[in-house]
Formats: C-alpha cells, structure tokens, sequence
C-alpha cells in the first residue's frame, strides 16, 4: 500500500518505536494520528495527538470517530502500545497479567472490532500490530510477555486469513532488541533475565531502523515484517525441529544464569 495522503493511526506513539513511526509515516505522506497514555506525548508532532489508554473500549471508540472527523476515514492502524512487565507465573500476580493481556492483545481485538465493520464495507484497511519476535519464538524470563505476543500473532494471522480475501491488508511486526525505554529502563519489571535475553539475542536495533522496515514491509504488504532478518532462521529452526529448539533455548536460559 502506497501511504501518500493515507490515514493512520498510532498508539503508544509518546516514545520508541511507535514515536519513530509516525514520523517514518509522516515522512512517506500519510497523515498520522498519533496516540498515547495521557501525559506521555510531549513533543510529539503528527497532524493529530491525542490522549489514548488503548485498554478503554469506549475511549478508542471516540479517538476513531474524531480521527476520521479530522483527518479522514482511518486507513491505516498501527496497534503498537505495548508493556513488558512480569516474569514466572509463580511470581506474578493475576493483575499484572491483566495489564499485560490487555495492552498487548486484548486492545487489538477492540481495535479491529470498531475498524472491521467501516473497513469491509470499503473494501479495504490495514491492521499492523507491533507483536515481538516473543510472539514467534518466546521470551525467556517474562511468561505474560510470550503469551501475550504469541497472543498477538495469532489474532493477526486470524485476521488475515479470515479477511484478507476481502480486502484487509495485515501485517504484524516482530523484532528483537530495540533501544527504547522498554529494554532500557525495564519499567514494567519484566525482569533483568528477560531483558538480558533480548540483549543477548543479537542486535539492538533503533526505532528508526525498525520504523523504516515497517513502512517498507507495508508497502510490500507483507505479513512478517522482521527488522532483524534472522528471526525467519529461529523460527524456521523452531518449526523444522521444536525439541531440538526447545533444548537450544533452555541451555540459552541457562547461560544467562
Ligand atoms: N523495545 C524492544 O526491544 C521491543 C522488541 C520487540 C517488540 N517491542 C514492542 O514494540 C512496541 C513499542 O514498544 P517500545 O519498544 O517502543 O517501548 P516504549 O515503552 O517506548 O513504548 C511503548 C508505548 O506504549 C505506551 N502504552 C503502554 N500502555 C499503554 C496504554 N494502556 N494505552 C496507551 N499506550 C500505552 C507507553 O506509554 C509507551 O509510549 C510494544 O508493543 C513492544 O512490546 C519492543
């Protein structure tokens, strides 16, 4: 899909990726709205900001009807607000699951269920969903970060392959490290384990070189969008032999002590 003069939308777009989205969007001539928890937007500069907790059904609901009062009909979703929080089932509490479903998961399903109709009817639409490569291979030390990436992978396939004959375009993005707050400062308490991990996993790329691969993979419409390339090798590997996988990914966690 071509993005001049497109309408997107994106969330948790007050920082990291989701910053240099709508500025790797703008740049490619969309017209972005750009949305985020209250007080985390300053600075931002897009043709629309505005306050957004994606886990309000009733609030997305309003952000969309004024989106598309001020800037058009949305086009484009980019569901990329998203938490690294938790680690052991043993140790985390039932609401930081929640928060962590919620954010990651549960809030695409709200987005797609107020976009769907709109984007049927039209006959086209574009749901992105920043997952992670936790959502394809796992996250070693963080269990509601892996389940609710694979969580979103899933939802997306869903989409694709229940609408993507009838003209929805989807694409879910699944990077390893990125340099933003999440892996810096790991507010969430994913866990030093987890975040060693995604150190250890290979490259921390920027969020602008993981923004330039989401506008390049939209514009080729492809589903799997990696901005580190050899997360296709991983998740091969994981698929052509899962135990010899799942041996490799113990004596990883393991290494990391
Ligand atoms: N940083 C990484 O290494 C990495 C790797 C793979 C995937 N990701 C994914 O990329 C996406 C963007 O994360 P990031 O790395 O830019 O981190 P980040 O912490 O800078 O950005 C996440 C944004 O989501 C917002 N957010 C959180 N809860 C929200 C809510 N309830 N409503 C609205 N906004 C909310 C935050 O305010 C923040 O601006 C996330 O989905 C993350 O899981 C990150």
């Amino acid at each position: 899909m071509e993005l001049t003069d497109r309408v997107a939308v994106v969330t948790g777009a007050g920082g990291g990726i989701g910053r240099a989205l709508v500025d790797a969007l703008r740049g490619a001539g969309a017209r972005v709205a750009a949305t985020d928890r209250d007080g985390a937007l300053g600075g931002v500069d897009a043709d629309l900001v505005r306050p957004l907790d994606v886990t309000d059904a009733d609030a997305t609901a309003a952000m969309l009807t004024e989106v598309a009062g001020a800037l058009g009909p949305v086009d484009l979703f980019f569901a990329n607000a998203g938490v690294a929080a938790g680690t052991d089932p043993v140790e985390t509490p039932d609401d930081v699951w929640d928060t962590v479903l919620d954010v990651n998961v549960r809030a695409h399903i709200t987005a797609a269920r107020l976009l769907l109709p709109g984007w049927l009817e039209r006959g086209e639409g574009y749901f992105v969903a920043t997952a992670s490569a936790a959502g394809l291979l796992t996250q070693i030390g963080s269990a509601p970060y892996a389940v609710s990436k694979h969580a979103a992978v899933a939802f997306a396939e869903w989409l694709s392959v229940t609408y993507g004959g009838r003209g929805l375009r989807v694409s879910t993005v699944c990077p390893m490290g990125v340099a933003t707050p999440m892996l810096e400062v790991d507010p969430g308490g994913m866990g030093s384990r987890a975040t060693g991990a995604v150190r250890a996993a290979g490259e921390v790329l920027t969020p602008e070189a993981v923004a330039d691969a989401v506008v390049e993979g939209v514009r080729r419409e492809e589903f799997l969008i990696l901005p580190h390339p050899e997360v296709l090798t991983f998740f091969r590997r994981k698929g052509d032999d899962y135990e010899r996988w799942l041996a490799g990914m113990r004596r990883l966690q393991d290494s990391l002590g």
